[in-house]
């Protein structure tokens, strides 16, 4: 195939409305920047783009859910994101933002070439509304039951789960997310994409132009929903927080998110381009360009159906790739912020970067582990056990281990200098080592043109494996010893670090897309500039030149000990278990008119409940809704952490009366251990009351 003119790399834009954890890193953004960084060590034009997704029901939601509002929160999440992936060395051209004025003319644009040409119908049709909020529930401010895997939390638009997308009637028990009751139907007028019309198009570019050349999970997905029958997709809701419908009579609604947010890839585009001085038009219509677009496997419908759909109608290229990674679990289990079993970014980076130990080849352990067992063809299980056997047993001792010695041994045996190569003395060994060097270049090369980033981080470390086992043939150290006795020793310990360096150099280029701030660390030890990474040069054994002294070794990698790891699986714990209690404290406190099924006198005997008084309260450093508070219960003081901080502060509780669960068992929050747990009322609108005594009381006071 010709090489194309220019490339356009995507990335998926994930929401602004909270960490993103390191599932998500490894599907959609590590890849992509691997990929990218490779383009460009080839020299080609590229472009990488991503930015925060801003729009759609899980910004207000969240705003909800933290009492702040939905612009509040993107400008709260879209910086912390953005630095979390230039920590991990997610080297973006433009990291944009969907809110931005620029992406709101390109999206009203596109709906209205869309409209104009009469590609979209609208209909009017019955929908699913709220009628205690007064609002129409899409996509995320509806839950139910998936019908596909049976997850009893699956959302309106997509079951976090199974990762299928959905329409809220096909939810089994709906209800409002906003009240929690069940939703009544109203008719509403909308938008559509009738993506029935556009079958015999996708069977034809995806079902057969891509059936092989894409990965089978994408191609299989197209051809899922192709077989259950296309049907007309919304592209309007009926929201108040999104990108208005530019048409008259569309007041109060706005273009559905997963409309406008692969149009956020154009967007970026064209600001990247003004930022820069460019044109940004032949990245999207100009043939010659080579659009791919990294994702998760809960985002394929949309990039390999609708956004194609859609760009075809606007007359824009399509996509050349849509690689798409499965779901990588944790420790047995679906990873979920939500839910708490999960590692951010951010506290990835807070642990191990950011730390007074820690240091950027950190943020490469963590690219190498994801890398190592990228879910590409399944999904796969990231474990701290295995994350730290990858870094002990293969960045340490293989890798790193490696360059150490060639560094060690070239200061000790050859005065810091690159030592000359003797050709007469070259053998068998060395040519080997020569010929394991220009392999490893061209199946690195192909494999990384073919998506297959698992198998060519692979191949890098078995060629450092390969020279380890080169060095521990040739043995320069024993070789040392015969300085005196044979003739011959120098110059074949010459031969040896002459090579070890000249592939230590094609290491770093190799190495580089994938562990780009232990690429950075080789140059400085080499005293070589960034352009040696250029990919042209790996295969070269003459990088180094002879006689250039070289710098004393930096260690590339640290182990990691048992004890840090067993930090690790301790703290996951924890925070899925603060998780559960955060959600059955919002499910004792959401308004629910259902009165619970009936108990026992003697269950609720077992609940001892008393009056107490607060007489300290402070807020939980890092913890938007927990107060600390100091209950005093007569016969003694309890420590209280309350999720109730977004309701009352520190000052207005102190003195208040409170009942106080006094016999829940303790569980830690924030690192606070909490011993016992305030009662709550919630009215409609969601605020929290004590609940306590019309009179003053003795501290202590039973309530039965
Ligand atoms: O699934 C998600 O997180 C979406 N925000 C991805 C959007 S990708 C693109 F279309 F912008
Ligand atoms: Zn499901």
């Amino acid at each position: 195939m010709n090489t194309p003119k220019r490339y356009l790399i995507t990335s998926a834009l994930p929401y602004a409305n909270g960490l993103k954890h390191i599932g998500h890193l490894a599907g959609a953004y590590l890849p992509a920047d691997i990929y990218t960084r490779y383009l460009k060590a080839q020299n080609r034009e590229v472009v990488f783009v991503c930015g925060s997704d801003e729009h759609g029901t899980a910004i207000p939601i969240q705003a909800k859910k933290e009492g702040i509002t939905a612009q509040a929160i993107i400008d709260k999440y879209h910086p912390i994101i953005e630095q979390n992936f230039r920590d991990l060395g997610i080297d973006f051209d433009i990291y944009h933002r969907t809110s931005a004025p620029i992406h709101h003319t390109t999206a009203q644009e596109f709906f209205t070439v869309l409209n104009d040409q009469g590609a979209l119908e609208i209909k009017e049709s019955e929908q699913y509304y709220d009628d205690e909020a007064k609002i129409f529930l899409a996509d995320r401010f509806i839950k139910g039951t998936c019908p596909n895997c049976k997850y009893d939390n699956a959302f309106g638009d997509q079951c976090e789960k199974c990762g299928k997308s959905l329409s809220p009637e096909e939810l089994i028990n709906p209800v409002s997310t906003l009240s929690g009751k069940p939703p009544i139907k109203k008719l509403t007028k909308h938008w559509y994409l009738p993506l029935n019309k556009h079958e015999d198009f996708l069977k034809e570019w995806v079902l057969t132009q891509h059936k092989n050349d894409w990965r089978a999970n994408v191609v299989g997905q197209v051809k899922s929903w192709i077989d259950m029958g296309l049907q007309p997709r919304a592209v309007t809701r009926d929201l108040d927080w999104g990108i208005n419908v530019p048409v008259k009579d569309a007041a109060g609604k706005v273009l559905y998110v997963w409309f406008d947010a692969p149009i956020g890839y154009i967007s970026a585009t064209k600001q990247w381009a003004l930022d820069n001085g460019k044109d940004w038009q032949p990245y999207w219509y100009d043939k010659e360009t080579k659009l791919v677009h990294f994702i998760g496997k809960d985002n394929i419908v949309f990039h390999a159906m609708i956004f194609p759909i859609m760009l075809q109608l606007h007359g824009n290229i399509l996509p050349d790739n849509v690689p798409s990674n499965e779901f990588m679990n944790l420790e047995g289990d679906k990873m979920s912020t939500s839910r708490g079993w999960s590692i951010e970014m951010d506290e990835y980076i807070k642990d191990w970067i950011k730390t007074s130990q820690g240091n950027e080849s950190m943020a490469d352990v963590l690219r190498y582990y994801l890398t190592a067992i990228a879910p590409e063809t399944k999904d796969s299980e990231f474990t701290w056990k295995g994350f730290q056997d990858a870094n002990n047993s293969e960045l340490v001792s293989i890798l790193g281990n490696y360059v150490n010695r060639t560094f060690v041994l070239m200061h000790k045996l050859c005065g810091g200098k690159v030592p000359a190569l003797h050709h007469e003395l070259i053998d068998d060994i060395d040519n080997q080592l020569i010929d394991d060097i220009t392999n490893t270049k061209q199946k690195v090369t192909s494999l990384l043109e073919a998506y297959k980033f698992r198998d060519a981080q692979f191949e890098v470390i078995d060629l450092a494996r390969k020279a380890n086992q080169y060095m521990q043939k040739k043995e320069p150290w024993i070789v040392a010893k015969q300085i005196n006795t044979n003739p011959q020793a120098q110059q074949l310990i010459d031969n040896c670090l002459h090579l070890c360096l000249q592939l230590t150099a094609n290491l770093a280029i190799l190495i580089h897309p994938f562990l780009p701030f232990t690429a950075k660390k080789m140059l400085h030890m080499m005293k070589v500039v960034d352009k040696m990474l250029e990919w042209k040069n790996a295969g070269n054994i003459q990088l180094l030149k002879v006689g250039y002294s070289l710098r004393e070794p930096l260690l590339l990698f640290r182990k990691i000990e048992d004890e840090e790891i067993n930090i690790q699986l301790e703290k996951l714990k924890m925070k899925s278990l603060a998780a559960k209690e955060n959600k059955m404290q919002e499910s004792t406190t959401t308004t629910n008119d259902e009165i619970k099924p009936t108990i026992v006198f003697d269950d609720f005997a077992k609940i001892d409940l008393r009056i107490g008084t607060i007489i300290q309260a402070e807020k939980v450093a890092k913890a938007d809704k927990l107060l600390n508070l100091t209950v005093d219960l007569g016969t003694e003081k309890r420590t209280i952490v309350s999720g109730i901080a977004m309701h009352y502060t520190p000052e207005e509780v102190i003195g208040k009366q409170v009942t106080v669960v006094c016999n829940l068992a303790p569980r830690k929050m924030r690192c606070i251990e909490s011993n016992g747990m305030i009662l709550m009322a919630e009215d409609k609108t969601g605020k929290l009351y004590f609940v306590n005594p019309d009179n003053t009381i003795d501290a202590g006071s039973k309530v039965s």
